[in-house]
């Protein structure tokens, strides 16, 4: 799956701060080892090195743009390409940190239980998923891939998965971590046109969108455009209101 590093950092503001929150709740002063899971352009990376300017900070992702963009930030980072879903490590790392990728990995009860064994005793795995696949951006998105011409060629694009918070509180429980989970849902306010689409473009539509070519794929825009507009209308001012829910994880070792 190909991913526009410029379309994503056009929210930056609003993606990282998620990996703000997150962090604030992982207790470490001084940790030797930190891997940023799923960097994209390094905004989270940037987070976790002013916070600890004295880690060994390596920051991986499996996208090439990504990882482009990661490293002209000027973060000091290693910067690894790996694929999440085969990564094992030769070391164990003092935190792990993931913000808005696992949703892209299926299998959480395997995934997360695997991720947590390279964290060192007394370390800490944190990460965000976007809990939001109920909000009406992502069901329109859903219901648009299925009324058109293109259904057939939609019928198997892969969501992104997420569990439940308690599911997440039972995986955590069963490798005996320390658990801190909790969810927030932010109201981002939007500027300009079609900003929700916008905003979706960026991250959850692309599977959807790369499914289709030239005229399909624009017809499929547009009619999922035209929804969107109904459920979150644009306000007098300008602004689009976007409620977004995002489920946290921290688990101490
Ligand atoms: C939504 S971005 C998150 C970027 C950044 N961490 C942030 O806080 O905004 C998700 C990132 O996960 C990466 N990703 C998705 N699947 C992956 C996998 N199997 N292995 C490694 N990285 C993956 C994508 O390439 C993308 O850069």
């Amino acid at each position: 799956m190909v991913w526009n590093a410029g379309v994503y950092l056009t929210y930056a503001d609003e993606r990282t701060r998620p990996a703000v929150e997150l962090l604030a709740r992982v207790h470490h002063d001084n940790p030797v080892r930190v891997i940023d899971l799923g960097c994209g352009p390094g905004n989270s990376t940037a987070v976790l090195a002013a916070r600890w300017p004295h880690a060994h900070l390596e920051a991986l992702d499996s996208s090439p743009s990504m990882l482009e963009q990661a490293r002209k930030s000027g973060v000091r980072a290693h910067w690894i390409e790996a694929d999440l879903t085969s990564w094992s490590p030769a070391v164990e790392y003092d935190v792990i940190f993931c913000n808005a990728a696992l949703q892209w990995l299926g299998d959480h009860r395997g995934l997360i239980p695997r991720l947590a064994s390279f964290v060192e005793p007394g370390g800490t795995f944190a990460f965000q998923v976007p809990h939001n696949m109920e909000a009406p951006s992502h069901a329109l998105m859903r219901q648009a891939a299925a009324a058109g011409l293109w259904a057939a060629k939609l019928r198997n694009v892969r969501e992104v998965a997420v569990l439940q918070p308690s599911d997440y509180f039972d995986i955590l429980q069963s490798v005996r971590a320390q658990i801190d989970v909790w969810e927030t849902e932010y109201l981002h306010v939007l500027d300009g046109e079609d900003a929700v689409y916008e905003w979706v473009s960026g991250t959850g539509l692309r599977p959807f969108v790369q499914a289709l070519d030239g005229s399909e794929r624009e017809a499929f825009i547009a009619d999922y455009k035209s929804r969107l507009r109904k459920a979150y209308p644009r306000r007098l001012d300008g602004t689009t209101l976007f409620p977004f829910k995002r489920l946290f994880a921290v688990a101490r070792f």
